[in-house]
């Protein structure tokens, strides 16, 4: 058994009182809170981890779904895919660490081809970047010629390369209005499609959506009567939505959007209880950076991103295996980077 010397049991004590003061209002899955133990528990590996990212020079970016371990303990940046991929971009490290799904891990790759871009969780899916190939966006393209092709960022690298225009759930509906086309193929998300359509109608913006692909497998799950228990049982509460959720759910929520736009929302409102219709590390955020309010998840987890853990994380580090660290061939970092840069022009 490990037994620290006085040094490292200071800095263990030092480390777990900083974890505990981030997360001691952050629930666990069972609901119970993070308590000082839990916080020894991840110091161990935190103090580890840290050390590692600065002999190593590498960058740690994380996605808001992952574990509050990674993303308080030791995450250079956490937030939504938008912001993650323009970290990637910007950063001077050698390494990026990506704690998130694979997709993720992709699209830093393409970004910063000349780093070394690793992942914990190894090739953790994403039911929406599995639910269409390139072939398939290659016959849409062949069945409608001239039309352009939006693909939300939950996507291979493979199907990017096929696309004209990337997009997040944080800019999809100002990019797609944006299009001077008046039809538009977008893949993979036929929730967010329907959502887009809707948005765009709203807007006055006429454009016929052809759509391909599938859905989240945790966005999926809510239903219309999830935000009705929401109401009946917190009187007041305001319900945010992510954008791929069935559009009935969003038409009964009070606001749509994002994960950093849901946390933009909490922050300016002056409301104290949220219902929080995304994945539950997104309220793990929220109720670690707002303390004064209450949120209230529902059930939605996303089983990929919690395959990054502080043990694969530190492994990783260490010595990453073949299926930990991202490579793509060069043509199709090339074409996938055209749209991805499609995306960081129009969003300007
Ligand atoms: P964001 O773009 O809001 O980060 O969402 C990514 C995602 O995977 C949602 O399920
Ligand atoms: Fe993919 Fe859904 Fe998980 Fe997001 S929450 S990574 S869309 S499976």
């Amino acid at each position: 058994m490990f037994v620290p010397d006085a040094e490292q049991q200071s800095l263990l004590e030092k480390e777990a009182h900083r974890l505990y003061g981030l997360l001691s209002s952050v629930s666990h899955n069972n609901g119970e809170k993070w308590s000082l133990p839990d916080c020894y528990k991840a110091a161990f590996y935190t103090l580890r981890i840290n050390r590692l990212k600065k002999e190593k020079n590498a960058i740690i970016l994380a996605h808001s779904y992952t574990v509050p371990e990674l993303v308080y303990g030791v995450a250079d940046f956490s937030g939504d895919s938008y912001a993650l991929s323009r970290k990637a971009v910007d950063t001077q490290a050698d390494i990026i660490l990506f704690a998130g799904v694979w997709f993720m891990a992709e699209t830093a790759k393409i970004l910063n081809p000349s780093k070394r871009v690793i992942i914990p969780a190894g090739h953790a899916g994403c039911t929406l970047a599995d639910a269409i190939t390139e072939e398939e966006v290659r016959s849409l393209r062949a069945a409608h010629p001239g039309v352009p092709v939006l693909c939300y960022v939950n996507s291979t690298a493979g199907v990017k390369a096929q696309s004209d225009v990337c997009v997040t759930s944080g800019n999809v509906f100002d990019i797609a209005a944006k299009m001077p086309q008046k039809e538009l193929i977008f893949v993979p998300d036929l929730l967010m499609a329907r959502n887009l359509e809707i948005e765009l109608a709203k807007r006055g913006v006429k454009k016929k959506i052809i759509a391909a692909g599938g859905s989240c497998c945790v966005h999926n799950k809510y239903k219309v009567e999830h935000v009705s228990v929401l109401r009946r049982k917190y009187p007041g509460i305001k319900v945010l939505a992510h954008p791929e959720c069935h559009p009935e759910v969003c038409a009964a929520a009070d606001y749509v959007g994002s994960t950093q736009a849901m946390t933009d929302y909490v922050a300016q409102s002056a409301d104290k209880i949220f219902g929080v219709l995304t994945e539950q590390g997104l309220v793990n955020r929220l109720e670690a950076e707002y303390k004064d309010k209450t949120f209230i998840g529902a059930f939605g987890i996303c089983s990929y991103m919690k395959q990054n853990t502080l043990d694969n994380t530190m492994r990783a580090l260490l010595n990453p295996s073949p299926d930990q660290e991202v490579q793509l061939p060069a043509e199709v970092i090339t074409q996938a980077r055209k749209s991805l840069q499609n995306m960081f022009e129009m969003s300007r």
